[in-house]
Order: C-alpha cells, then sequence, then structure tokens
C-alpha cells in the first residue's frame, strides 16, 4: 500500500510537504544528502537526542541475540545500511571481518567516521539504499534498523539487496511492530492509517520472514525519556506519551525481517 510508505515518509518529514528528494541536496558542490534519503528528522535534527534513544533501545540485548540466531557474522562481511551516527558500527565490529555503513546524511556520515575512528576494519561511505556504493557479491550480512526498508516503496533498495548481498549471505531490517506493546499502540494513534497486515504481506511476498522480539526502553532519567519522545512523536502527542509512561521503561514490539539470498 503505498500511501502507507508515503505517509509514514511525509510524517517522519514533519508533513506533507517534504517528499524523497529525487535529486542529491548539495551546497558549495559538496553532496549533503545524498538523493532517496527518506527525511529523517530525528537523527537529522538533533542526533545527541537520536544518540540518548539509541542507547534507551534493548538493554537487554534481545534483538542481538535474535539477529545472531538468524545469521551470526563473524568473520563476515556486514552492511549497516542507513548507519546514522553508526552506533551500531562497533558492536558488528568486534565479530565481522568488515564492516562498511552507509549513510545518505554527509553530517551523520561524518559522524560515523568520528565514531569508528580506530577501528581497522570498519569504513563508513555516503551513499542511499537505492544506490548502495558497493560492487556486485561482495556483502553477506545486512543490517537495516528503522531506515528507509519501512514496506511497501523500499523495492529500489531491495534490487540493490539483491545485487550487493552474495549467494548464502541475509538481509536483516528492524522495524516497528505496531500491532502491540505500549510503543506499538502510540505508534498507531499517531499514524492512524498504518496497516501492519500490508506492510507483513509486502514483506511475505519479498521473501522475508518475521522474528517478532519485545525489547523495552530504558532511560537514565524522565527528561531523557521526554526529550526522545519529543523527536518521535508531534508534541502534542508527546506530552500525552510521557503522562501515560510511570517511570523511566517502555516496552516496545519490533520485527527483524530477515530473508536468505
Ligand atoms: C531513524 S535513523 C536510524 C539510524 C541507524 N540505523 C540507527 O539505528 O542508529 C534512519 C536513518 O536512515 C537514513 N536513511 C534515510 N533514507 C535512506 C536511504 N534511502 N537509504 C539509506 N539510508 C537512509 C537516514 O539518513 C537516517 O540516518
Amino acid at each position: 500500500m503505498k500511501a502507507y510508505a508515503l505517509s509514514r515518509a511525509d510524517v517522519r518529514s514533519g508533513g506533507a510537504k517534504h517528499k524523497v528528494p529525487a535529486a542529491a541536496v548539495t551546497l558549495g558542490g559538496v553532496m549533503e544528502i545524498a538523493a532517496g534519503a527518506v527525511p529523517s528528522p530525528n537523527i537529522w535534527n538533533t542526533p545527541q537526542i537520536y544518540e540518548i534513544e539509541n542507547r534507551a533501545v534493548d538493554p537487554d540485548g534481545l534483538l542481538a541475540e535474535a539477529m545472531w540466531r538468524i545469521r551470526p557474522w563473524d568473520g563476515a562481511t556486514v552492511l549497516d545500511l542507513g548507519c546514522g551516527t553508526g552506533f551500531h558500527l562497533p558492536f558488528f565490529a568486534e565479530r565481522a571481518g568488515r564492516v562498511v555503513g552507509v549513510e545518505p546524511h554527509s553530517g551523520l556520515v561524518s559522524g560515523a567516521r568520528r565514531r569508528v575512528e580506530g577501528l581497522g576494519n570498519v569504513t563508513v561511505r555516503q551513499g542511499s539504499a537505492q544506490a548502495i556504493p558497493l560492487p556486485d557479491a561482495s556483502v553477506d550480512v545486512v543490517h537495516a534498523r528503522w531506515a528507509y526498508f519501512f514496506g511497501p516503496g523500499c523495492e529500489p533498495g531491495l534490487r540493490e539487496l539483491n545485487r550487493v548481498v552474495r549467494r548464502g549471505g541475509t538481509a536483516m531490517v528492524i522495524d516497528n511492530d505496531a500491532t502491540r506493546s505500549t510503543f506499538g499502540g502510540w505508534f498507531r494513534q499517531w499514524l492512524p492509517a498504518y496497516d501492519p497486515e500490508a506492510v507483513e504481506r509486502f514483506w511475505a511476498r519479498q521473501g522475508f520472514t518475521r522474528e517478532p522480539v519485545l525489547i523495552r526502553w530504558s532511560f537514565g532519567s524522565r527528561a531523557d525519556l521526554a526529550a526522545v519522545l519529543g523527536i518521535e512523536f508531534p508534541a502534542e502527542l508527546a506530552a500525552r506519551f510521557l503522562e501515560e509512561a510511570p517511570g523511566l521503561e517502555v516496552d516496545y514490539a519490533v520485527n527483524v525481517w530477515h530473508r536468505g539470498y
């Protein structure tokens, strides 16, 4: 259902005025944002708050366990697609032979490069899911977390995965499960037109299997929770959700969609 993909991208960008840019955004001849990037105001505008969110996500390591069960990456070439500021790159670098982060936003590419300075097996490239700057059949494991692959509309990126992933490789896409959990309920209040069944049908048609994982957000303070709600939802909803969530924890259902090649 294309409307869903557009509405998610539009809402994430703060309104229907902002569409996925067809051409790269350049400043003084330097590519600021690669063509085809889905506006991501949470991390583009406030990477320091997104860092707080990343630190709060899944303190029990359930996602890492689920991914490792699906496809271990020891010695493998891992692509983190839509890597943002590279939060997950050091984690993959511990076991992988080689890790490549790809990210369309130049400021985030710089941040990711700073993060992995000194890690000899990690590189960060500017690019997008629709034009992955890697050769054919060069990747064993792809990780894309809350980045571009939101269901219908991401077919160009899936075609690129088919090109860059080696036979025997695996792609893993992490996104919200809006059918359950406190966060899932909030997500549906924010995007009432979101249709989880249509999204599930889409991934099944593309040959992906669902691995549901119930994680939690765990914050150090109410101020951190409030700040993160403020970058994820419109102000009015963020204020209401903060009242609905006592304490420092929020249960959060996600899916790991995965497919072998
Ligand atoms: C919500 S952030 C998640 C960042 C990172 N995966 C993480 O978990 O920390 C979404 C990221 O996807 C990137 N992105 C947007 N459009 C993309 C595209 N077409 N291809 C690859 N990445 C994209 C954004 O620039 C942003 O860094």
